[in-house]
């Protein structure tokens, strides 16, 4: 991570992948939180595995960081099966997503990561290889191009997005199951942190796990991030121990706050505050005013915010609560308990 990235950044940063790897649970049983969807999948695991079929196209949505991937490379590994991992911005043409298709063996699973970015030409070659696990190549051209049809072995699409409003509906109902991945409690993260301190070889208390889990945002990624960060903290500044002295210390120094929030986070309800009071003010106006793209606000930051109780979406536009002002210790003005009270 370079200096000054964000900490609580939900995106992999460059070489982190890695080390995130070493600490993914590799089984559902070892997978905490998401239990609506384990159990779901639990049953039809057991039920593809028995009538020897893959399973079903799954479609992920839901904030980054929410352990999608992982939870992906867990059911391929509870059919017995291979992964393959991509991304829709990487896959450019139908030629790339034929050639990954056809390496496919029978039952296998292919992992499309920001599956809502794939090119429309792409994502017509998908439809039939989803439906009929077939690729109807076009060879040659004008009067003489014809049409094949390629058979491919039977596979598992698992489609993961931020948001699953941001997929076309013929893509997005040649999934026959869609979950839906909730940003995690902090009791959740609490049993994550502990268990990665022990894949890490490192102690810690049972404050500092408390204390590591709110401040998090809901998110194993950041949770195992700042994790790491504060083990860096106790082997230099401490004894290698991790106790609420050196997490303090840590998470201070990293300027994360005790909600978790970090500086854009705060900027985004002040900006409201300030040139908006408080708000219903529209997401474009917000972006614009705080120099990011509507999307990262939508997908990255405003679903912890809007978890805290600092943010309400309403109708009118997006308002700051009672809660917000208080956490950075302001009053509120008469319009956020107005809101509030709807
Ligand atoms: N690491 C990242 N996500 C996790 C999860 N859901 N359960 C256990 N460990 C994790």
């Amino acid at each position: 991570m370079e200096i000054g990235e964000r900490i609580t950044s939900m995106e992999l940063e460059t070489g982190e992948e890695m080390q995130e790897v070493g600490l993914r649970p590799q089984t559902l049983d070892d997978y905490i939180g998401q239990q609506t969807v384990t159990d779901n999948l639990k049953v039809f695991i057991e039920a593809a595995k028995r009538r020897g079929e893959p399973l079903d196209h799954l479609l992920f949505y839901g904030p980054p960081g929410l352990g999608k991937t992982t939870l992906a490379g867990i059911i391929a590994k509870e059919m017995g099966v291979d992964i393959r991992i991509t991304s829709g911005p990487a896959i450019e043409r139908a030629g790339d997503l034929a050639a990954i298709l056809t390496n496919l063996n029978e039952n296998d699973v292919l992992f499309i990561d920001e599956i809502h970015r794939l090119n429309r030409s792409v994502e017509e070659v998908l439809y039939s290889a989803m439906e009929d696990y077939a690729l109807d190549i076009i060879i040659g051209k004008g009067p003489s191009a014809r049409s094949i049809r390629l058979d491919l072995s039977k596979f598992t699409l698992v489609g993961a997005t931020t948001r699953a409003g941001s997929l076309s509906a013929p893509l997005r109902d040649r999934f026959g199951v869609v979950c839906k991945f909730e940003i995690y409690t902090v009791e959740e993260l609490k049993q994550i942190i502990r268990r990665s301190a022990v894949i890490l070889g490192v102690d810690i208390d049972e404050q500092s796990l408390t204390e590591i889990a709110m401040r998090s945002r809901g998110t194993p990624r950041i949770a195992n991030r700042l994790l790491k960060r504060v083990r860096d903290f106790s082997q230099v500044k401490g004894n290698g121990t991790i106790n609420m002295e050196i997490t303090q210390m840590a998470l201070d120094a990293m300027g994360v706050d005790k909600r978790g929030l970090e500086n854009l986070d705060r900027e985004i309800l002040q900006v409201i505050i300030d040139r908006f009071h408080g708000g219903p003010v529209g997401i474009d106006t917000i972006a614009a005013a705080i120099g990011e793209e509507r999307v990262t606000i939508e997908d990255v930051y405003e679903p912890y915010l809007i978890q805290t109780g600092f943010l309400y979406r309403t109708k009118q536009g997006r308002v700051v609560s009672e809660l917000g002002y208080q956490h950075l210790g302001l009053t509120s003005l008469p319009i956020a308990q107005q809101y509030e009270d709807e």
